[in-house]
């Protein structure tokens, strides 16, 4: 199965943004934790990270292309109003998974709002590293 997490704006930043939010850990830790996950379960894992809207949707079409089999993406603040990233994955017929670090439904209003969410075929949150650990398991478990 090939899987490929895609984070959005600001996640190249953990371990230096609002680290009682996000936590200590780096994006290289998230990285490695990914890569070790893809050897755990013996499954090709891709992650990409971007700040910008249009080469998050470039990556998501660039899947349909692979023929990429699962999407485990947190797509940051665009999570919240990005209708184009919504289209892409709408676009593709490609399982997605919306996931996200900290628990979205307990912060601000604007947060709690996802225009990705019924796109998306789960969302996991609040468990930081853990929500995608849970994602990847969730599509491994329905190959
Ligand atoms: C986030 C939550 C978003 O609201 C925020 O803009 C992020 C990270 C999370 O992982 O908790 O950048 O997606």
């Amino acid at each position: 199965m090939k899987i490929l997490v895609i984070n959005g704006p600001n996640l190249n930043f953990l371990g230096i943004r609002e680290k009682k939010i996000y936590g200590n850990n780096s994006y290289d830790d998230l990285k490695k934790y990914l890569l070790e996950l893809g050897k755990k379960y013996n499954t090709e894992i891709e992650v990409f990270q971007s700040n910008h809207e249009g080469a998050i949707i470039d990556k998501l079409q660039e899947a349909y292309f692979e023929k990429v089999d699962g999407i485990v993406l947190n797509a940051g603040a665009y999570t919240h109003y990005s209708y184009a990233i919504r289209d892409a994955i709408a676009s593709l017929n490609i399982r997605t998974i919306e996931v996200h670090l900290s628990d979205i439904t307990k912060r601000e209003e604007f947060r709690k709002i996802s225009v990705i969410h019924d796109v998306c075929e789960k969302t996991f949150f609040g468990k930081h590293f853990e929500s995608y650990k849970e994602a990847i398991e969730y599509l491994l478990a329905d190959k």
